[in-house]
């Protein structure tokens, strides 16, 4: 029987194995972390990240032929092929602070597993690492190794979070990078036989170790630049007076264009665009490309521009000042049918608005009133250590903060409403409710463009939808960057 471990039961491991034991009933999969507080909650049934169809697939096979455990070592001593699916965050300090990757957990998993192997195996890089990663892991492995043999795989994950479960059934492709010698061929092989259980031949990509690290960090950076050339048009849209959203449908019907990743935004967001660009933006640099590392720069930096420009539209659109002012966020997490919060544009657009003395009243359907105040007061980068690494500041900002689990009570009084999420439910509310229980004259700033701004306008309101012709009020009240 092939034991399969995964270091790392987060958003890429749990899910992913998750997935992998419910294909291959015949493979015996462990999930390890460190946190024990994660590990109980995916043995509970308030699994610890919210994510649609993951229920099902765990309940099915927990138990069975899937494990969650905080024995790290015994299952990774166990194991023929270990994943690793660790933190990877940002250096906040020293060389490549603000870009590089700092790899401290990675190395501690590699160092562990070279510690407590006693028989070969196959390492499987699955968190984004930058580029030449495996290499490094592998000199920690075969310099500690004590007779064992150690293959290292990349084999980046590319599902989206949301749709996590539906991207594993039916993945676009599955990329296994390997060494171009007998023993990395044989390794491949071996992780090619777990993923064709259910994935077609044809679809499960071989490359060597280099190119499929840098295909993810490539795939990223082009999904991030296709969402930043979009949102640079909104700017120019509300400028001259077209409409973003007929902009986006006419060029995605060109077949050479494609209709996904048109639709803009407040900014993107989640765990991997921002942090994989500044890798590529960190690597281009290393190898003396400035000129590359520019061009992808500037996708972050429109990014952050067009966070920037929503905040500025709020505040001059409001009279220049929206001190004491009671705005109510609508939606936390970075995108629709997740609780995630990492680098949510929500982030800097409360913080912008907080910095302008607002008062916040925040709902998401999925986001905890914890996990909230925590995103407010944490400093740039820090998300993305283990949770019980993570440093805290003491931040007195989140006591004009309030979180509530009621979009209608969020918006009860409030001057304006923010949209800053896409769910679904953010479309079907009563807005003649909420418009006769907020105070005059009443904004609304969707960042999505998930209302109907005509339908909004009767009633009212004065709305600002991203990258849309822009109300009169608007107009007489221009926002500069
Ligand atoms: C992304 C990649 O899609 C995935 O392949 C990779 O494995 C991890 O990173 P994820 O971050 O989970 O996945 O979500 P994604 O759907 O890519 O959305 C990222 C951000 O872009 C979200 O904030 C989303 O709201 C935003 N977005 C997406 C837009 O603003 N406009 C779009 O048209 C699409
Ligand atoms: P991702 O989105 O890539 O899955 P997460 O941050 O959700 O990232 O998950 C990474 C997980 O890895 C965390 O739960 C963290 O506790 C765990 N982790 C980090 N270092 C180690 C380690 N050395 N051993 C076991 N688990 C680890």
């Amino acid at each position: 029987m092939v034991k399969i471990c995964c270091i790392g039961a987060g958003y890429v491991g749990g899910p992913t194995m998750a997935v992998i034991a419910l294909k291959c009933p015949e493979v015996q999969v462990a999930v390890v972390d460190i946190a024990a507080p994660r590990i109980n909650a995916w043995n509970s049934d308030h699994l610890p990240i919210y994510e649609p169809g993951l229920e099902e697939v765990v309940k099915e096979c927990r138990g069975k032929n899937l494990f969650f455990s905080t024995d790290v070592e015994k299952h990774v001593a166990e194991a023929d092929i270990v994943f690793v699916s660790v933190n990877t965050p940002t250096k906040t300090q020293g060389l490549g602070a603000g870009k590089a990757a700092d790899l401290t957990y990675w190395e501690s998993a590699a160092r562990m597993i070279a510690d407590v192997s006693k028989s070969d195996k196959i390492v499987v890089e699955k968190s984004t690492v930058p580029v030449k990663t495996a290499e490094a892991i592998e000199k920690i492995l075969t310099h500690n190794r004590k007779g064992i043999n150690f293959t290292i795989l990349s084999n980046p994950e590319f599902l989206a979070e949301g749709t996590a479960i539906k991207d594993l059934f039916n993945p676009d492709r599955v990329l296994i990078g390997g060494r171009e010698t007998p023993e990395g061929a044989k390794a491949i092989k071996a992780l090619k036989d777990v993923y064709a259980h259910w994935v077609p031949e044809d679809r499960i990509l071989c490359t060597n170790l280099w190119s499929a690290e840098l295909s993810k960090l490539a795939a990223n950076a082009f999904l991030a630049q296709r969402i930043s050339s979009v949102n640079a048009m909104s700017a120019l849209c509300e400028a001259t007076g077209a409409d973003v959203s007929q902009v986006s449908h006419a060029i995605g019907t060109d077949s050479r264009i494609g209709p996904k990743f048109l639709s803009s935004s407040v900014g993107f967001g989640g765990s991997c665009f921002q942090k994989d660009i500044l890798n590529l933006v960190y690597i281009c640099e290393c190898n003396g490309l400035p000129e590359v590392a520019n061009y992808w720069k500037q996708v972050i930096r429109v990014n952050d521009y067009q966070k920037t420009r929503f905040v500025n539209r709020v505040v001059a659109s409001m009279f220049n000042t929206v001190s004491g002012k009671k705005v109510a966020i609508l939606g936390f997490a970075f995108k629709k049918d997740t609780g995630d919060t990492r680098e949510t544009p929500a982030i800097d657009v409360c913080k912008g608005l907080l910095g302008d003395k607002a008062r916040l009243s925040i709902y998401d359907p999925q986001v905890t009133e914890e996990q909230i105040k925590k995103d407010l007061s944490m400093n740039k980068f820090d998300w993305d250590h283990p949770a019980h690494l993570q440093p805290t500041s003491p931040n007195s900002i989140v006591k004009t903060v309030s979180v509530v689990w009621d979009a209608y009570e969020a918006t009860k009084d409030a001057h304006a409403v923010c949209i800053l999420t896409e769910w679904e439910e953010f479309r079907k509310l009563d807005y003649q409710k909420m418009f006769d229980n907020m105070q005059k004259p009443a904004f609304i700033f969707d960042g999505r463009n998930v209302v109907d701004v005509d339908s909004l306008r009767k009633i009212g309101f004065i709305v600002y939808s991203i990258g849309k012709p822009l109300d009169s009020w608007l107009k007489d009240m221009p926002a500069v960057a």
